[in-house]
């Protein structure tokens, strides 16, 4: 499916693609300005209180809300790592280095646990 799209899309389509896209932004820029004051929805950071949650907010609520941690099943540390790994490698993620063991802390002792259960 991606790779449909991308052979069928030279580039000078997904330029005028991009030009579309940017064009509709200032449309819609240019009617909220006009409206006057416009309010953002609030977004509500609920994250459990604790060493690490500091650490957590600065690095990892720059992309996505709080919910995306939150509502994560019971995750091991070894794959709370695998995640935060992944936000780094994969979504580029710029995670201070000194931070990331406080998060997993953090991470597997509010939303994890330790190992998986024994069978
Ligand atoms: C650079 C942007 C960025 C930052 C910073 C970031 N994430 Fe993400 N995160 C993403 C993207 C993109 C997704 C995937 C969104 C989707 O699939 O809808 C995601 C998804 C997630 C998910 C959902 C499960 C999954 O594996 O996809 C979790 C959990 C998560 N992030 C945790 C974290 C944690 C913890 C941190 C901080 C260490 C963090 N994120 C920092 C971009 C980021």
């Amino acid at each position: 499916m991606l790779q449909r799209l991308l052979s069928t899309q030279g580039p000078a389509t997904s330029l005028r693609g991009i030009l579309r896209v940017l064009l509709a932004a200032g449309l819609v820029a240019g009617r909220v300005a006009a409206e006057g004051p416009f309010q953002l929805p609030k977004e509500e950071i609920r994250i459990k209180e604790g060493a690490g949650a500091e650490q957590l907010k600065s690095n990892c609520l720059l992309c996505h809300s709080s919910e995306y941690i939150t509502t994560q099943p019971v995750l091991t540390r070894a794959q709370w790592t695998a995640t935060v790994e992944k936000m780094r490698a994969k979504y580029g993620a710029p995670l201070v280095t000194n931070s990331v063991p406080v998060i997993l802390d953090y991470l597997t002792r509010n939303y994890g646990k330790e190992s998986p259960p024994k069978r």
